[in-house]
């Protein structure tokens, strides 16, 4: 070999280690997923000015596949595992499950505590802010002494879109106070069984009221443009998309409940006109996330199903904001945590409701991309959902400055007080009982719901599964709503157990408050939805010693009632009042109308079940058909 021959020699190898460098570094970039060119001092998506569609494209070409990846995943506060995290992989969304409080529990607290989550986020390399997320289902109702409004089931009680979009507001401006910019609200599941534990969630079984209150809703915390002047004040998440409340008793694909989590047996021409127009609805009227159910349709879990999630909600509705998976709904799909994901995030999930193992995440995720399984594509389009949002909700600017006086002001109270009392449901009045008269002197009260604000708010208040007692800081208990709509002259007896003298002459009137106690999601899943022995026993107590009774049923949902109610003078469905129980008072005592209708028919039986677009399971009349409600 001569040395011109080894010239070429290595003249070929040059080459060949060019051509190698610039495809290994190809393949570095694509892996990246964007160019990696330098940040400049003043990028385009920092400027307010920009068009929110060119912010986003300026942003996304500086951001790693990794930062990309990092804006999917929605982690539970209590679980980051170190401080730095949320910049160190770039997280999208953080949230309080319920639980997931501050250690100073009060509203400067929660202020306080994601206020350092957001500014953690802003000093991560391109300063994305991370997008909070709660369950304000009826109000800012984590917060100790925050508004507590009637929980959903009570607002299509009122079908009222008007005060819906009020209460929306007032819940809005609660978490703006503590710098919360997205809810997990409202509810759009529509009950077909009242044996589900999250009855009391949805307004109604009816699509057109769904559609109707949800969308008033929506508007109401979306465009609160007393608080802030960005395109979106708080984000709300219309959930869960799709066919939930239709699911079948025993389908549960969780051991521990029966019905919730369940399969949803409909075929498609059920789920597009029964299940879809509200979420249609919500589309238009600007929707910026929508949450996929827990539950199935057939054997698919929702979160997987490429037809329902991309092709219907985003090709078909034209949603253009982003989708959210349930806490851990994804690694429910059948398949190793790995497929689970690919699995949701092919199908069209943008962000995922991890909600603990973010690190996992970032890691299959990025292996995910290189091996093909997911697109960059499909990423991008995710991570272009996601930053839209931050943009509308003018997150890269400090455009809030929140306000804790918000948080459970006597504004909202007297707005929660109103909602409470266009929410009742007289169900019964014999001789005109109802309004209560100024002749009626003695009164007793009793029952276990008369003076326990943790069971007039039910669950999602404070704590996730509730509290069975007399705390809330700010709450008026519908015993004290009694006592202060009361004449001058009249006499309140209370006794929960309704133990009052026997010897005495009777009261005129006995008032028992009673009902269920509070319970949240599947661990609320009831077979025997019937009044208690308790409260039974309490109630004929009361008929004892009182010429009258009144019963007013605090609960989460229709309870079996067919029997017992012949025994009563009159009957009020008060639903989950919350934190203003004196609403309750205001209409018995006459000072506001009754106006409020049953959302849902209420079943005799519970061989009715399930009650499908009001046609009940054996056909017979349910005791009272859905849109009852006395007046005078
Ligand atoms: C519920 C959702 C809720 C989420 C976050 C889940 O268990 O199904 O409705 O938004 O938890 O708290």
């Amino acid at each position: 070999m001569t040395i011109s021959h080894l010239g070429k020699y290595w003249l070929i190898v040059l080459i060949a280690c060019l051509f190698m460098t610039l495809f290994i570094s190809y393949e570095a970039h694509k892996f990246a997923g964007s160019n990696m060119s330098e940040l400049p001092d003043n990028p385009l998506y920092r400027n307010s000015e920009t068009p929110v569609n060119q912010r986003v494209a300026d942003l996304m070409s500086y951001m790693t596949l990794e930062e990309k990846i990092g804006q999917m995943a929605l982690v539970e506060k209590n679980s980051l595992k170190e401080v730095g995290d949320i910049q160190t992989y770039g997280l999208g969304g953080a949230l309080s499950g319920f639980g997931g409080r501050p250690d100073d529990n009060t509203p400067s607290g929660w202020k306080q505590m994601v206020e350092t989550f957001v500014l953690e986020s802003r000093s991560s390399r391109l300063g994305i802010p991370i997008l909070y997320g709660v369950d304000a289902i009826h109000g800012h109702s984590n917060v100790p002494g925050s508004t507590i409004f009637p929980h959903f089931i009570g607002l299509g009680a009122s079908g009222d879109a008007t005060l819906v979009k009020k209460v929306a507001q007032a819940t809005g401006d609660e978490l703006l106070a503590t710098g919360v910019r997205w809810s997990y609200s409202p509810t759009y599941d529509m009950p077909e069984d009242i044996r589900w534990g999250r009855v009391y969630e949805t307004f109604s079984d009816d699509p057109q009221l769904v559609s109707s209150l949800g969308s008033a809703y929506i508007r109401g915390l979306q465009e609160n443009q007393t608080k802030s002047s960005t395109t979106i004040s708080v984000l709300a998440t219309p959930k869960h998309y799709i066919g939930v409340g239709g699911m079948l008793w025993n389908s549960s694909s969780n051991e521990n409940f029966r019905i919730d989590q369940g399969s949803t047996p409909v075929d498609e021409k059920k789920l597009r006109e029964h299940y879809l127009p509200p979420f249609q609805k919500a589309v238009e009227v600007g929707a910026a996330s929508v949450m996929v159910g827990l539950n199935s349709w057939g054997d698919t879990k929702i979160a997987s199903s490429t037809y329902l999630v991309q092709t219907v909600l985003k090709e078909e509705l034209g949603f253009k904001g982003f989708v959210v998976s349930d806490w851990y709904g994804v690694y429910e799909i059948p398949g190793d945590n790995y497929t689970a994901a690919i699995t949701a995030i092919n199908a069209g999930v943008d962000m995922v409701m991890l909600p603990f193992e973010y690190k996992e995440f970032v890691r299959d995720i990025k292996q995910a991309v290189s091996k093909g399984d997911i697109s960059e594509a499909r990423i991008d389009d995710a991570v272009q959902r996601i930053l839209t949002a931050k943009f509308q909700l003018g997150l890269f600017e400090t455009s809030i400055t929140p306000d804790i006086s918000e948080v459970g002001s006597s504004a909202h109270r007297v707005l929660a007080r109103d909602a409470v009392a266009k929410s009742l449901v007289l169900l019964k009045n014999n001789n005109g009982l109802l309004p209560i008269k100024e002749d009626v002197r003695t009164i007793q009260v009793a029952g276990s719901a008369a003076d326990n604000i943790g069971r007039q708010a039910g669950a999602w208040t404070v704590e996730w599964q509730g509290i069975d007692g007399n705390w809330l800081p700010g709450a008026t208990s519908i015993l004290a709503g009694i006592r202060e709509s009361a004449g001058e002259g009249s006499v309140i007896q209370f006794d929960a157990d309704a133990n009052f003298s026997l010897g005495s002459p009777k009261a005129d009137l006995g008032i028992a408050v009673v009902g269920e106690s509070p319970y949240a999601e599947g661990l609320g899943d009831n077979p025997n939805p019937f009044l208690s022995e308790e409260d039974i026993v309490v109630i004929n107590r009361l008929k004892e010693t009182s010429l009258k009774v009144v019963v007013v049923l605090v609960t989460g949902r229709p309870l079996i009632i067919t029997d017992d109610i012949k025994n009563w003078d009159a009957a009020v469905v008060a639903w989950l009042p919350g934190s203003e129980g004196a609403g309750v008072a205001d209409v018995l005592f006459g000072k506001k109308p009754f106006t409020g209708k049953l959302p849902l028919p209420w079943p005799s039986t519970l061989r009715q079940l399930p009650i499908v677009g009001g046609i009940t399971n054996d056909r017979s009349a349910p005791l009272f058909p859905r849109y009852f409600g006395l007046q005078y």
